[in-house]
């Protein structure tokens, strides 16, 4: 049962700034946090090192039905392999939003996203934590920013991790990628009618992670 356990859902575009929003509220907090863009990665990694062709559903259902990855002080594991870099290659991000259009593969995570709602609490990160995987989270939140605030902000973090990064092409992939998760058949990307939407195309960390811990206090 996880109807006790007190979730907030954060959900939003590509490089729209969930992950970081997530894991500061969830340590202000002292909640969980689950960055269920992740197990999507996993599982679309898992497909492209076994040489799955992306076009089959079933193959790449029965694939990540098998998955079992490890969290580990801040790394993941996959068949005892370190993939937290390798997770979040571009190659990977482009094909992840591919593999998640198959319900197949939603539903072998699905479960894998409800078991991390754990006391004191998460907060849960992706495309569908308020409309499909926790739906009764009493705080739901929707961050946006325009596609091209998102593209430079990715920008910077690539340029600063040392790689190479070109601003027209990513601007391009998050908005295919967008386009892909936004017009799927099954838990599209789409805020949930009781959300409340955020768009931090002006604003900082700190005063995003504020807005939303103030909404937490108003809402439980
Ligand atoms: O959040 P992140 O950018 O890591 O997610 C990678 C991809 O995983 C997204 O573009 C989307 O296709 C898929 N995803 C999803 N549902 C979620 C989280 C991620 O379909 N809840």
């Amino acid at each position: 049962m996880t109807d006790s356990i007190p979730v907030i859902a954060i959900d939003g575009p590509a490089a729209s700034g969930k992950g970081t929003i997530a894991a500061r509220v969830a340590e202000a907090l002292g909640f969980y946090y689950l960055d269920s863009g992740a197990l999507y990665r996993i599982a679309t990694l898992n497909a492209l090192q076994k040489g799955i062709c992306l076009d089959d559903a079933e193959a790449l259902t029965v694939a990540t039905q098998k998955i079992a990855p490890i969290f580990k002080e801040g790394r993941i594991f996959l068949e005892g392999q370190d993939v937290t870099t390798a997770i979040r290659a571009e190659e990977v991000s482009a094909a992840t939003s591919r593999v998640a259009v198959v319900p197949g593969v939603r539903a072998a995570l699905f479960e894998l996203q409800k078991d991390a709602a754990q006391l004191p609490g998460l907060v849960a990160d992706g495309r569908d934590m308020g409309t499909v995987v926790f739906p009764d989270a009493p705080l739901k939140v929707f961050l946006t920013a325009t596609a091209r605030v998102r593209a430079e902000r990715r920008y910077r973090q690539l340029l600063e991790r040392g790689e190479e990064a070109d601003l027209a092409a990513l601007t391009a992939d998050l908005e295919e990628r967008d386009r892909r998760d936004s017009k799927r058949a099954t838990a599209p990307l789409k805020p949930a009618e009781d959300a409340r939407d955020l768009d931090t195309s002006e604003m900082g960390i700190e005063e995003v992670v504020k807005k939303v811990l103030s909404w937490w206090d108003e809402a439980r």
